[in-house]
Parts: C-alpha cells; sequence; structure tokens
C-alpha cells in the first residue's frame, strides 16, 4: 500500500557527483492543460513522470482528449474529440492545480464545470481571482454543489489588474484570453519562469501574446490555435532542492541539465549563507569549502525567494549555528515542516508567518512525517544530514512533485530506499 511507503534516509554522508534535472512540474500542469485550445494533436517534450502529471492526464481524458505516453518519455496528445467540460470532484481534490482546465474549457467550449478545491495541508487557497478575472470576459459564474460553472456567448478581451500576482490565475486568464475576441491585458501578471514557458507554448500554437515575464502581458485573440512540439522547461525547484542536499552534507555537486538564472533568488541567498556556488550555462555547481553562516530569508513571487523552495532553506538553517528569520509571505500557514525538524533536534519557533531558527550543530534521526511536497524534500534533506536513520512517511506527497528523488540521491552517495 502506497500510504504505508516510507522512506529511510540514513544520514551523515557526504554527497558528491552530478544530478540531471528533470522537466517542470509547474510547467508541465498549465502546458498540459493548454493543449484544451488546440486543434491539432501536440507533442511534448522533458515533461516529468509525477503523480501530478498523471492526474492531469485524467483530467484531460475525462474531457474526451486522447493521451499517449510515448516510450521515449514524450507525451502525445489528440484534442481532436473534446467534447466534455467537467473537471470532476476526484481529480481536483487531488490536485487543486485542474483548475488550470477552467480558463482554457471556457475560452475552447464556452462551458466549464470545475469542482472547487477545498483547502489543503498549507492552507487555505482561494480562487477569488481566478473567477474574477474571468467575470470580467464576460463569463457568467455560478457556485452550484461544490461546483464552479461557467458559461459564456464568446469571451470578449478585457482589461484585468490582479490585486497579487497569482501564478494560476494569470495561467487560467491567459489561456482564457488566447482565444477571446479582441485584446486582453493582464495587469500585476505573475512573473515565474512558468507562466513564460506556458506563454511561448501557446505562441508556437499561434496565439499572439507579449510581454510575459513582466508584470503587464498583452493578449491578441485569435481564431484557432494549431498543433506543434514543445520541450518544457528545466524544474528551477528541483534544482533547489538538489543544491541545498550538496550544501546540507558539505559536500560537492553539479546540478546540470538546468536554468541557473531561474535559481537566483536562491544561489544568492546560498552564497551569502557561504556556500561555494558556482554557475554554468546550464548547471550549478555547489559546494562547502567553509563553515555556513545563518542567512534570513523572506518567500516571495517571483524573482523573490520561492515560497517553494522554504522548507528545504529551513533545513539547511537547522543545523547551521546561530539565528535566523525565515518569513513566508506567499502562503501563510506554511510551516507544518517545523514541528517535524524540531523531532529531529532542531530548534525552531513559529511566529505567526516567522520562524525563528536557533541552529544546532547536528540532528538526529527520527521517525517523521511529511504533510505537503515541499516539507517531505525538507524532511529528507534533514534526514541527508541527521545522525543515524530518518523515516520519512508521507511519501505520495514527495511523488507528487520529485522524479525518483531517492535514485538521484543515491546516485550521488546518499544512504536512502523506500521501505514498507
Ligand atoms: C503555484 C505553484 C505552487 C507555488 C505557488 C506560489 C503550480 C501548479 N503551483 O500555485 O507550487 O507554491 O504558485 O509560487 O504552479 N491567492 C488568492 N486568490 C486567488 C489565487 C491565489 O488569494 O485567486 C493567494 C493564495 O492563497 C496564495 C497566493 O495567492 O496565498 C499565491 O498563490 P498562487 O500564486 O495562485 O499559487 P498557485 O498558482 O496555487
Amino acid at each position: 500500500m502506497e500510504g504505508n511507503l516510507r522512506i529511510l534516509v540514513t544520514g551523515g554522508r557526504r554527497l558528491e557527483g552530478q544530478v540531471k534535472i528533470s522537466g517542470a512540474k509547474n510547467a508541465a500542469l498549465p502546458i498540459l492543460a493548454a493543449t484544451i485550445l488546440s486543434n491539432d494533436s501536440i507533442t511534448l517534450r522533458n515533461i516529468p513522470v509525477l503523480r501530478d502529471v498523471d492526474t492531469m492526464l485524467s483530467v484531460l481524458n475525462t474531457l474526451g482528449i486522447k493521451v499517449k505516453k510515448e516510450r521515449n518519455g514524450e507525451i502525445y496528445i489528440d484534442p481532436s474529440n473534446l467534447k466534455y467540460f467537467e473537471a470532476p470532484y476526484e481529480l481536483v481534490k487531488s490536485m487543486r492545480a485542474s483548475i488550470l482546465v477552467m480558463g482554457a474549457l471556457l475560452s475552447k467550449l464556452k462551458k466549464a464545470r470545475v469542482a472547487l478545491p477545498g483547502g489543503c495541508a498549507i492552507g487555505p487557497r482561494p480562487i477569488d481571482l481566478h473567477l474574477e478575472g474571468l467575470k470580467r470576459f464576460g463569463a457568467k459564474i455560478d457556485l452550484e454543489k461544490g461546483y464552479i460553472e461557467a458559461e459564456t456567448h464568446g469571451l470578449k478581451g478585457c482589461y484585468i489588474h490582479l490585486e497579487y500576482p497569482s501564478v494560476g490565475a494569470t495561467e487560467n486568464l491567459m489561456m482564457a484570453a488566447t482565444l477571446a475576441e479582441g485584446e486582453t491585458i493582464i495587469d500585476g501578471a505573475a512573473k515565474e519562469p512558468e507562466i513564460v514557458d506556458l506563454a511561448c507554448f501557446l505562441n508556437k500554437m499561434g496565439a499572439r501574446i507579449s510581454g510575459h515575464g513582466t508584470d503587464r502581458i498583452r493578449i491578441e485573440g485569435v481564431k484557432e490555435l494549431r498543433g506543434t512540439i514543445y520541450k518544457i522547461i528545466p524544474d528551477r525547484i528541483e534544482a533547489g532542492t538538489y543544491v541545498i542536499a550538496a550544501a546540507i552534507t558539505k559536500g560537492d555537486v553539479t546540478v546540470s541539465e538546468m536554468n541557473p538564472s531561474h535559481l537566483w533568488a536562491v544561489t544568492t541567498k546560498l552564497r551569502e549563507a557561504g556556500v561555494w556556488i558556482e554557475e554554468g550555462e546550464s548547471e550549478v555547481r555547489a559546494r562547502v569549502l567553509e563553515k555556513l553562516r545563518p542567512v534570513d530569508v523572506k518567500t516571495l513571487p517571483y524573482p523573490g525567494f520561492p515560497t517553494d523552495m522554504q522548507a528545504q532553506f529551513m533545513a539547511l538553517m537547522a543545523i547551521t549555528p546561530g539565528r535566523s528569520i525565515i518569513t513566508e509571505t506567499v502562503f501563510k500557514n506554511r510551516f507544518m515542516h517545523v514541528d517535524e525538524l524540531n523531532r529531529m533536534g532542531a530548534v525552531i519557533k513559529k511566529d505567526g508567518n516567522f520562524a525563528l531558527i536557533d541552529g544546532v550543530e547536528s540532528l538526529s534521526g527520527a521517525e517523521v512525517c511529511a504533510t505537503d511536497l515541499r516539507a517531505s524534500a525538507c524532511l529528507i534533506l534533514a534526514g541527508l544530514a541527521a545522525k543515524g536513520d530518518t523515516f520519512v512517511s508521507g511519501i505520495c506527497h514527495l511523488d507528487r512533485g520529485y522524479e525518483r528523488m531517492e535514485k538521484k540521491l543515491a546516485q550521488i552517495g546518499a544512504k536512502i530506499e523506500r521501505i514498507e
């Protein structure tokens, strides 16, 4: 049973070698949703093998879209039979990002019925910005029996100002705008590399989007989108996690097939902490050559420090003697890993959206439980540095977003295995 699976990490090994980074989960999910908009088939490359990707493929299947995983890791998608417009509760509940099909469905089929995502482990995550934005296109939106029901006679381009640069809302609205009539401007848009990747994919299908990567995205609606072949960007969060694995084990690891500029907020902080970072064109080498120092971190929308790296960075600060403060501004309740780190001997106090970390010389292995995706990576990193054995349960979260993590870590010298 998947629920009984645990990861056993025996700490104390210095990691050394090279790790290849997979395609970005957070680029793959919206790009898969965007295939709804196409008239012909699409081939996607560098799609990571992850549970969240499988969930999105199931959502596409329920809409009538044919999906085929090729042997070389590519995914072939044929949306010509798209006819259903409902993303059911079973799927949305297991992955909130299922709501990313809403904008595309509304644009293509003029109708969408998507289950309301509930709360999740990292706190309440409203979707008001998605819905308010879709209303600006003239869509009629109702909430019925736990479902969002959206309808339109044809979306009309509009001006949208996002009060907060929500990644998902920017993506949903960008997809809605591609087939809308006339011009749409999204002001206050998110600037994440995954937004840029989605826009590049849509443009390759024939969309007319400009300004992606800035806070003002302009979309000129087109009549239809055509098939294409597209390779998605590397996963910057996976890359950052392995860079921290090098730092936390005082090792020497080259993280390759990634984009170093996407990770600058993280590598800047690691340099401040004393980690030796060398950047190549598509790789980062991380080494520890001196005693590390505590540094403060505040999570922010891109290009700020990513909330998806907060838990992993906290694991590193937990074993860096001295006081550091981590401020979480994106998801205010994203501190579930704190109590688990403390069970391993860390000294961390939560105070609202601050975590005060008094770094210790070493952690000790323990039985801990991961409650979300990045928390699971954080606990594995802590286990790599701890004395003795750490058993991490809640591994289903890890498999949502890290491709073969224990295999990749074992390749660079970690003692780690999956056990019943
Ligand atoms: C995406 C990422 C997730 C990452 C997050 C922030 C995917 C699949 N997931 O999630 O890994 O942690 O960006 O970088 O790409 N908010 C509202 N109203 C809304 C939408 C969001 O208040 O309508 C709030 C959220 O509650 C949260 C903040 O805005 O506090 C950021 O959320 P958002 O940027 O939308 O994150 P996601 O797209 O859900």
